[in-house]
């Protein structure tokens, strides 16, 4: 009889239980088993080189940490915009709605402002991976960056050169955002401090020829000239800088990270050579962490590992380390909340995300070109640490 009861009372109990287990269990189904990351990137044409390193990168990364987080298989898919801004959008339409992807990866600062207003209506977490350009992160609530912006270097190399004894400088921009916006912050803080921009050049962004701008840079005989060009050009310039004889005029060539690619730097031979830029990263960081990184890059694709190629390697552990936090949960506003003031080692360094910006803080390196064992590298020698976007920091002043 006491057992009968106890029976008919637990039994109620037993069965609530269950239910409730049968209902988790379903919830857990309706979640994907499969976590999907489309990175749009420009794989062919003249930013192809972009394309090729961010997915190397993000392949490299899967490869060394494996193709299962939070007990979720993770399946990359990479899809060409061929630098096209509408080519992005629809891709990035097509990746969520046929794909159902659960991340997008942003390229170029013109796509992934065509891309944001179909992550936030789709609420899809996206990482930007390339764009440098300020604005891009608050085109998108659900925008997180791992890159830089030009802002970051530009503002420390124009510093850098007052200090040093420039006093008249000249502006070669590759003519789009990224570039406006390096030529607008070094000048604000050359001027700043008591130096003046004689001119500002801009070089049409598709096959450029920098010629006739590096004749007339030379032609107005400034002491300093502040160049920016994007990833994939830094050879072409290198080349018809020194065929000017540039390289041997004494005019101080400086900018931010870009123009000494480590992707192109090989393949410059003496004409970058002397050359300081303020970047995010150079291929000879001295950290074990970059030496490891460097090598395993180098030989699963071949080249050297650069700033872009870094950016889309992080960016992979900025999602990994997000599920992990949110136990293989998607949401976005969830995920995004996850990364928010993330924290980790990269081989650039120690880097973060904003919490309140949601962009990247990193270390701003002074580095020197200089020749090691025959190869010309980008050598650090200063640093200024924890470094955050200056436009967003001055606007929120
Ligand atoms: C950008 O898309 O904003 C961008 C791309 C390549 C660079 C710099 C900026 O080297």
């Amino acid at each position: 009889m006491r057992v009968t009861r106890r029976v008919a009372v637990c039994l109620p109990l037993a069965a609530a239980a269950l239910g409730i287990a049968v209902f988790a269990a379903a919830a857990q189904n309706a979640a994907p088993e499969t976590i999907k990351i489309g990175l749009v990137m420009p794989m062919t044409g003249t930013s192809a080189a972009v394309g090729r390193e961010i997915s190397d990168a993000a392949k490299l990364y899967m490869a060394q940490h494996g193709d299962t987080v939070a007990g979720k298989k993770i399946e990359l898919i990479v899809r060409d915009d061929q630098s096209v801004p509408d080519n992005a959008k629809r891709l990035a339409q097509e990746l969520i709605v046929n794909d159902k992807v659960n991340f997008l990866g942003a390229g170029l600062t013109p796509s992934a402002m065509s891309m944001a207003p179909i992550a936030t209506e789709a609420k899809v977490p996206t990482v930007v991976m390339v764009s440098g350009t300020s604005v891009v992160t608050e085109r998108s609530p659900y925008y997180v960056r791992t890159s830089f912006t030009l802002g970051q270097q530009s503002g420390i190399i124009a510093d850098w050169a007052i200090k040093n004894g420039s006093k008249k400088a000249v502006s070669i921009l590759s003519d789009w955002a990224p570039g406006a916006e390096a030529g607008k912050v070094f000048e604000a803080s050359f001027t700043k401090g008591g130096g003046q921009v004689l001119d500002t050049l801009k070089v049409p962004l598709a096959n450029p020829d920098f010629s006739p701008f590096l004749q007339r840079a030379h032609d107005l005989a400034p002491d300093t000239l502040f160049v920016f060009v994007p990833a994939g050009q830094a050879g072409t310039f290198a080349r018809q800088f020194a065929e000017r004889g540039l390289d041997k005029s004494g005019i101080k060539l400086i900018g931010p990270g870009d123009i000494v690619d480590d992707d192109d730097l090989p393949s410059t031979g003496d004409a970058l050579v002397g050359v300081v830029t303020a970047g995010m990263y150079s291929a000879a960081h001295p950290s074990q962490m970059n030496k490891d990184y460097a090598a395993a890059y180098q030989k699963a694709t071949g080249h050297r590992a650069n700033f872009i190629s870094v950016s889309g390697y992080d960016g992979m552990n900025l999602i990994y380390e997000a599920l992990k936090k949110t136990n293989g949960n998607t949401d976005a506003d969830t995920v995004v909340g996850a990364m928010k003031g993330m924290t980790w080692e990269s081989p650039r360094g120690t880097i973060s995300i904003d919490p309140r910006t949601r962009d990247i803080v990193q270390n701003i390196y002074i580095r020197k070109v200089q020749k090691v064992d025959g190869q010309p590298w980008a050598i650090e020698f200063e640093t200024f640490p924890a470094v955050k976007d200056p436009l967003k920091e001055a606007a929120a002043n």
